[in-house]
């Protein structure tokens, strides 16, 4: 079998990420990104590594993803419009990104004997009724362009399971580490909040800080996606939750955050922003049963890798 696997996005936060965790594993890695949103800054560790090419391309071509799955046992398909805000400013291309792409890139991996597709699917997918944990059986009922683009995503993976590409949707909760952008206006909370608090500046939060969330360290992320990569067990399209089952409060986010770069950070507490969900925490016991996965890195030890990987890279 072929160890060359095509890794989508992988100019991004964690597809750059895998690419170093599959070059380390002897993986060929053949690396496609549009670079909307992704850095080539991400990939330094990767280019010049044996195995490792990159094609600077869209992959809501056909065209395109039929060519970059010649020759390739393994699709990661990471590509997407990542960020929720973005996609309600502009639900088409949040399609074109995330759906139009997982189709596409199925439809290659057909033609091509591609037997393995892993998608990164979201927890955004759940409907904010559904009861917590979330188990991968709870109510499906995306809240944004974003939200149900990952949902067709991963409908088209099942489809595709009873046409010889087999697969599962990886359906990552909140995942931070390092390379997880704060420069974007859109930037997610702990990139955001670790480089207002080295710069010194205040946080806003909204609500009184109790929301909570399952935060997933991106090497625990890239952990799953190799154990899925690996298992010589059909996956027949399965949808499993990526996350480590515990639930962090937002003001224990902060004061994480603040132990480490040893520096307070004034906050301003801000309405409730409406659409918001309260808590949101994973049921993992599929991934572990299927996969044998198990989230290993603590937020203490992962909120550290970002900040010294924020502090190195300034
Ligand atoms: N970060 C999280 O917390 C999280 C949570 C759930 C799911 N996910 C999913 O995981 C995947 C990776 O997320 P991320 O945080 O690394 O995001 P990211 O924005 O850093 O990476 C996505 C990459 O896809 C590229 N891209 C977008 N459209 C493309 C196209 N048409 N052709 C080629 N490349 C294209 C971008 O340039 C970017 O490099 C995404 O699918 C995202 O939706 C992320």
């Amino acid at each position: 079998m072929s160890r060359l696997v095509l890794v989508t996005g992988a100019a991004g936060f964690i597809g750059s990420n895998l690419c170093d965790a599959l070059l380390d594993q002897g993986y060929a890695v053949r690396a496609a990104d549009n670079l909307s949103a992704g850095e080539m800054s991400n990939l330094v560790q990767a280019q010049g590594r044996p195995g490792f090419e990159f094609h600077h391309v869209d992959v809501s071509d056909p065209d395109v993803c039929n060519r970059l799955c010649e020759g390739v046992s393994a699709v990661l398909h990471q590509a997407a419009l990542s960020s929720v805000p973005a996609s309600v400013a502009d639900p088409a291309r949040a399609h074109r990104d995330t759906a139009t792409t997982t189709l596409h890139l199925l439809a290659a991996c057909r033609t091509r004997g591609v037997s393995r597709f892993l998608l990164a699917a979201s927890a955004a997918c759940y409907s904010e009724r559904a009861v917590q944990p979330l188990r991968e059986d709870a109510e499906i009922w995306p809240l944004s362009p974003y939200a149900a683009a990952k949902v067709a995503s991963e409908q088209y993976v099942k489809a595709f399971v009873g046409m010889g590409v087999d697969g599962a949707c990886l359906r990552y909760f909140n995942v931070y580490g390092p390379r997880h952008s704060a420069k974007s206006s859109y930037a997610n909370v702990i990139p955001a909040f670790t480089r207002r608090i080295l710069d010194g500046g205040k946080l806003s939060v909204f609500g009184d800080g109790s929301q909570t969330r399952d935060f997933v360290h991106v090497r625990d992320v890239v952990r799953a996606n190799l154990l899925a990569l690996h298992t010589k067990t059909p996956l027949g399209g399965v949808s499993l939750n990526i996350a480590t089952g515990r639930r962090t409060a937002l003001n224990d986010l902060i004061s994480a955050i603040e132990a480490r770069c040893e520096r307070k950070a004034a906050v301003d507490h801000l309405p409730d922003r409406p659409g918001d969900f309260k808590h949101s925490l994973a049921d993992v016991a599929t991934a572990r049963k299927l996969l044998g996965f198990e989230a290993q890195v603590s937020l203490e030890d992962g909120i550290a890798t970002v900040v010294d990987w924020m502090k190195s890279s300034a």
